[in-house]
């Protein structure tokens, strides 16, 4: 039978992490596991969705082994199973949808189906400060980069969205023309912390018109172009690349903010929540802090260890979803969903 707050299993496959967590609003973080493939695409320079998928489908189990121990827990004691159904990568959606629905399925527990960036967008309410809805979402992960108002729990109203690429893909590019590894976000970010980021001056694409959507793919080209100019014909001068590094994240990370002030305009809302694996950098946390104080409105990021991809964001969604009723038994997962094709939560009885 399952309980009001039933123990949750929830797996994330999206993309290169394989994830499983065990949450009860009750109890809370039971255990929250991530098995990063990093190593494994790192040597191709990039994800390979098929070498993700049939790593995720060996790594499950284990994973799934690890966070049953880690929660002092057994199968028996799980009531309802949770899982990415998208987007994402498709192969890699299939084995993490596949692993739960089958689990589900020999335990005679439901299973529900979960939307990876609503699993972003309310991490945020995972760390000590609440914000309250309403509130607009800035969600930028490797493959989004949307700005939402949340209006009713779980009801999502899209205000803008990149064009072409999406923050965290438009570090990776651009760390990887400034021959960083795989995945460059994060490097992308250290370098530029040593870097002056007035030395060349980039666009805020996209600010001189009005509207929320955003366009990344010309500040690569711009940073190409430094490159050629700077590096390839002067010498790899440590300084001149940190600049570099720096001029890019600086135009990226306002370009944002001036959205984020915007959105908030616009919808009158008090409250952002910041989400997605690029909300772990350290500038533009700074940054939406300093606009928010700036302009009487508070913002709101996951705790750092729930920026990336993991489950417990997952499990979360599911426990604020779930209405007691099972998704259908077949194994659907989307590589494009719209989060807000989303019904709204489920209000308390
Ligand atoms: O949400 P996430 O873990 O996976 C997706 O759902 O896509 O986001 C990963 C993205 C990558 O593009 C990664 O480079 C970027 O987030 N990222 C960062 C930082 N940490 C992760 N980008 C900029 N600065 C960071 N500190
Ligand atoms: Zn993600």
């Amino acid at each position: 039978m399952t309980t009001r707050a039933p123990l949750i299993l929830a797996i994330e496959s999206s993309c290169d992490e394989t994830a499983v967590a065990l949450y009860s609003k009750a109890d809370g973080i039971l255990a929250n596991e991530v098995y990063s493939q990093i190593e494994l695409h790192r040597q191709h320079g990039g994800v390979v969705p098929e070498l993700a998928a049939r790593d995720h489908l060996r790594r499950l189990p284990l994973v799934l082994q690890q966070a049953l121990e880690r929660a002092d827990k057994t199968l028996q004691d799980i009531e309802l199973i949770a899982y990415t159904a998208g987007p994402g990568l498709l192969g890699a959606l299939m084995t993490g949808a596949g692993y739960a629905r089958a689990l589900a399925y020999a335990l005679g527990i439901p299973a529900i189906a979960i939307h990876h960036m609503e699993g972003h967008l309310l991490s945020p309410l995972l760390a000590e400060a609440q914000p309250e809805v309403p509130f607009v979402a800035l969600l930028v992960s490797g493959g989004h980069t949307q700005l939402m108002a949340v209006d009713a729990p779980g009801k999502y109203r899209l205000l803008g969205q990149t064009l072409d690429d999406a923050v965290g893909e438009a570090f990776d590019k651009t760390a990887k023309l400034m021959g960083l590894p795989y995945p460059g976000g994060p490097e992308l970010a250290a370098l530029a912390e040593q870097g002056d980021a007035n030395r060349f001056p980039l666009p805020r694409p996209m600010t001189n018109r009005p509207g929320m959507d955003f366009s990344f793919s010309g500040l690569k080209t711009q940073v190409r172009l430094l490159i050629e100019e700077h590096l390839e014909k002067q010498g790899n001068d440590t300084q001149t690349r940190a600049d570099i590094a720096a001029a890019f994240q600086q135009a990226v990370i306002e370009t944002l903010a001036i959205k984020c002030r915007r959105a908030w305009q616009e919808t009158g809302y008090r409250d952002l929540v910041v989400a997605g694996g690029v909300s772990a950098n350290r500038l533009l946390r700074q940054t939406l802090q300093q606009e928010a104080e700036k302009q009487r409105r508070r913002v709101y990021f996951p705790p750092l260890a729930l920026c990336g991809d993991n489950a417990l964001m997952i499990a979360f969604a599911a426990a604020q979803r779930y209405d007691g009723h099972d998704s259908p038994l077949d194994i659907a997962v989307q590589a494009r969903w719209d989060l807000a094709t989303l019904p709204p939560h489920p209000v308390a009885p």
